[in-house]
C-alpha cells in the first residue's frame, strides 16, 4: 500500500508514514480547530510533488479559501491555480444530490487516473442535505466512490461541542465509509489544549493516543510528537536557519523558515521542527 505524506508535520509518524493512496479520510473537529488549514497543507504537499489537487468546497467561496491559505504563509497558491494543477469545485448553494450524482461523475471522468489529492471541506452539508439517514449515507458513499476514482480524499466534518463526542443527530456520520478517521479536540477556556487523535485507520498501523498540536505561522498545523518536557525552547537561531537552507532548496521553505524566526513554537524545540521539515522535504516521493 503506497503511503502519501500528509504535508502536516508530525502527522505522518502517527499514521505509519501518511495516508494510504486512494483512501478517504474524515477529519472531525469543531469550529476553528484547523480543518481547513490541514486540508490546504494536504493539497500543497501533493502539488509540490507533482500531483494535481482538487478542492471541493461546499460552503466557503474559492476566494475565501485562497485568502485563508495566504494568511497561513501559502502566498503562491495563485500560481498553482494559474497552472491548472489546483482546481476548485464550488458546490455551495447547489442541490447536493444533483451535484454528487450528475455533475461530479462528469468531472471525474475527465480526471480519471490522475492520482490527484481531493479535499471535501466541509462534508457536513451533505449530511444535512437529507433527513433520511439512508439517503445521507448513500450520498456520502457515492461522493467517496467518485472522488476515490481520481485519487486520495481528505474530507472534514464540523462537530458541535468541544468534547469530541458525537452530539445531536445532525453530526452522527457514517464513519464506516471512511478509511481513516481523525478527531481534533480542544479542552480548556484560557490556555487551550488542542489535541489530535487517530480513531481509525484501515490497512495501517496508527498511534492510539492523543497528541498536542498547534498552529505555527508559516508551517500551519504542526503535531507535537515529542514527550512534553515543559521547558521553553530557545528562539530559532541562525545556525538552524542555515541548516534548513542548506538541506532544502526551495523558495517556499525559505519563506516559512524566515517566518519561523518570529513564530511562537510553544514547548516545541526549534531543532525538532527544523529536522522534521528537512526529513519531510529531503526524500522525493
Ligand atoms: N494567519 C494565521 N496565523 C496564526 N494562526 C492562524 C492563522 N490562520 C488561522 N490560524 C489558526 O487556525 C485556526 C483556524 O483554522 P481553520 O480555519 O483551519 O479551522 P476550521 O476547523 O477549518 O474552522 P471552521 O470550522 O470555522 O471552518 C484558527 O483558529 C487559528 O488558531
Ligand atoms: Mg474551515
Amino acid at each position: 500500500m503506497k503511503k502519501l505524506k500528509t504535508g502536516i508535520l508530525g502527522l505522518d509518524s502517527l499514521l505509519d508514514g501518511g495516508f494510504n493512496e486512494h483512501s478517504a479520510t474524515i477529519l472531525v473537529g469543531s469550529a476553528g480547530t484547523g480543518k481547513t488549514t490541514m486540508a490546504l497543507q494536504f493539497l500543497r504537499k501533493g502539488l509540490e510533488t507533482g500531483s494535481d489537487a482538487i478542492y471541493i468546497t461546499l460552503e466557503e467561496s474559492r476566494a475565501q479559501i485562497m485568502e485563508e491559505a495566504k494568511s497561513m504563509g501559502w502566498e503562491d497558491i495563485g500560481t498553482y491555480v494559474d497552472k491548472g494543477s489546483l482546481v476548485f469545485l464550488e458546490a455551495g448553494g447547489k442541490d447536493l444530490a444533483d451535484f454528487i450524482r450528475e455533475e461530479l461523475p462528469q468531472f471525474v471522468t475527465e480526471w480519471e487516473g490522475s492520482k490527484a489529492r481531493i479535499v471535501i471541506d466541509p462534508l457536513t452539508p451533505v449530511i444535512w442535505a437529507h433527513e433520511n439517514k439512508y439517503e445521507q449515507r448513500s450520498l456520502i458513499s457515492e461522493l467517496f466512490k467518485q472522488t476515490k476514482r481520481v485519487g486520495t480524499v481528505f474530507s472534514t466534518v464540523e462537530e458541535h461541542g468541544t468534547t469530541g463526542e458525537m452530539t445531536g443527530s445532525e453530526t452522527i456520520i457514517p464513519m464506516y465509509l471512511a478509511d481513516t478517521v481523525v478527531h481534533l479536540n480542544v479542552l480548556g477556556m484560557g490556555d487551550l489544549q488542542r489535541s489530535i487523535k487517530i480513531t481509525k485507520s484501515r490497512q495501517s498501523w496508527h498511534s492510539e493516543g492523543g497528541h498536542p498540536y498547534r498552529f505555527v505561522l508559516g508551517l500551519g498545523f504542526v503535531v507535537d510528537t515529542s514527550a512534553m518536557d515543559g521547558k521553553r525552547p530557545a528562539k530559532l537561531d541562525i545556525k538552524l536557519k542555515q541548516k534548513a537552507f542548506q538541506e532544502i532548496n526551495s523558495e517556499h521553505i525559505k519563506r516559512i523558515v524566515n517566518l519561523l524566526e518570529n513564530a511562537d513554537l510553544g514547548d516545541m524545540k526549534p531543532e525538532r521542527i527544523i529536522n522534521m521539515l528537512i526529513d519531510d522535504y529531503k526524500v522525493p516521493q
